[in-house]
């Protein structure tokens, strides 16, 4: 991927519209030459490499190990392999959208270099406009022209953009009981991409979108019985982590829930309103509506919590030796110190815990330490990862970012319709025997080996 300077300030995948694509593809060569050979016809069944017991199919889980990091690469990914026969990819592991999108090359009208050959849709179906799935990705929003087939446009908050057309296509997932699956799930081939960033290479192959829409590939596993419909993920503050579908890692222990809220029609993940505490002051009254994000490399607040937070920072920090420092170009609010900084650690004495109070059911604490707000960049500023929302135009939304996330296991139960964290070491695997992994040491995965 490009560099720091040119990620700028982070990612911001959160869907901010999803249309059926009234919009016909820019060039009508793409159109036509879609892979048009498929006839309607009802989503495939699961291949049959599942065991059935009695008739019906045990639900297993699935474990990825996560590559990346929120400085300075300023995202975390997975490898999916996708196709048949199957091809790796990379795909930005997004619970702040359902729609999971490949750079395709159906052939590409706009797409930029990614890390492996653009996706070629082979032996895939494509998605007719009349399925649930489609109509699902569409809520809402009346269909252009029906064409027959499934097209959509996603947009996302950092205004990167993908336009394709659904496909039905094999995922092989290796499931933790060492049961090799191959269900055929809907995926996006996204052949014209405006991407946030102009730069001439994207640092993956696409998005996986974990929403809870039923369009996103952890809703269609569910429904083909191949694990629950949970998803958790552990990103670790050192890079790297895992991803996890279905609920044999989660401790029954322990967890910290809180009830799952919906904000309007959005397929968000939300515990729900919060109150904001610095250390133990209150940082205003109002309760502010929360979004778990890992689409989003930083976390965001309304423009009213944001100012509060600074004001309490910047107020705490003027009885230090801490500095304002006005020109490092990786975030807007950075302090120096009498020497370059090298960790968080060096700092932490001078900030307080900030404490998100969700309100709703029995009380639930999200207790962010400066690491979960604090990056020191490659100059050794310390600087901010809580940025102004209403700057980024995010409106009345609060975005709780991969930097926020880190180092806790958060877990998206939508059987239960709740949402639960708990501090972990996120470069181990709890019990990795147990769940079909050679090694549970997940270092190897820490730094960006697999991406230049
Ligand atoms: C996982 O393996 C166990 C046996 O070890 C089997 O009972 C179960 O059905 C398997 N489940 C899946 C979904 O593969
Ligand atoms: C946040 O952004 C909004 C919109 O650009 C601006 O009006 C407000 O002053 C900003 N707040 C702070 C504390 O910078």
């Amino acid at each position: 991927m490009g560099t720091w300077e040119a990620v700028r300030r982070g990612r911001l995948l959160i869907a901010l519209l999803v249309a059926a694509a009234a919009i016909p593809p820019a060039s009508s060569a793409a159109a036509t030459t879609l892979p048009k050979k498929a006839k309607a016809s009802s989503p495939p069944e699961l291949l049959s490499e599942l065991p059935v017991h009695a008739g019906r199919l045990v639900p297993s889980s699935v474990v990825f190990p996560i590559y990346g990091d929120v400085y300075p690469h300023g995202l975390y990914y997975v490898v999916m392999n996708i196709g048949d026969p199957s091809k790796p990819y990379f795909l930005d592991v997004d619970t702040g959208s359902d729609l999971t999108w490949l750079q395709c090359d159906a052939p590409c009208v706009s797409c930029s270099k990614g890390p492996h050959p653009w996706y070629r849709p082979k032996k895939s179906k494509l998605v007719p406009s009349g399925d649930p799935l489609c109509a699902a990705l569409h809520s809402g929003i009346a269909q252009g022209e029906n064409s027959g087939q499934c097209d959509y446009e996603i947009q996302y908050e950092d205004r990167g953009s993908s336009l394709g057309v659904l496909l039905y296509d094999a995922f092989s997932l290796r499931l933790t009981n060492s049961t090799r699956a191959s269900p055929i799930l809907a995926v996006g081939c996204g052949y014209d991409q405006q991407s946030a960033v102009q730069d001439a290479s994207a640092p993956t192959d696409g998005v996986l979108g974990l929403g809870t829409g039923k369009v996103s590939v952890l809703s269609q596993l569910s429904n083909q019985g191949v694990t629950k419909n949970v998803v958790g993920h552990c990103l670790s503050g050192k890079g790297g982590g895992y991803l996890f579908f279905g609920d044999d890692l989660v401790p029954s222990s322990r967890m910290t829930w809180a009830p799952m809220s919906r904000i309007g029609f959005r397929n968000y993940y939300s515990p729900g309103p919060a109150k904001l505490y610095w250390g133990t002051q209150s940082l205003g009254a109002k309760q502010i509506e929360v979004v778990l994000d890992t689409g989003s490399t930083f976390t965001y607040f309304e423009s009213h919590p944001y100012q509060a937070f600074l004001s309490a920072v910047k107020s705490d920090l003027s009885k230090t030796p801490l500095i304002e420092e006005f020109d490092d170009s990786a975030l807007p609010v950075c302090w120096k110190g009498q020497k370059p900084f090298k960790s968080v650690s060096d700092v932490k004495k001078y900030f307080k815990t900030l404490a998100l109070d969700f309100v709703k059911g029995k009380r639930a604490l999200l207790e962010l330490s400066p690491e979960n707000y604090l990056i020191i960049t490659k100059h050794g500023n310390a600087c901010l990862g809580i940025l102004n929302g209403s700057e980024a135009g995010l409106r009345n939304l609060n975005v709780i970012g991969d930097i926020s996330l880190q180092d806790h296991m958060v877990v998206y139960d939508n059987e239960k319709q709740h949402i639960g964290w708990v501090r972990a070491a996120c470069n181990r695997l709890p019990n990795a025997d147990d769940h079909g992994l050679e090694d549970g040491d997940l270092s190897q995965y820490a730094s960006m080996g697999v991406l230049k």
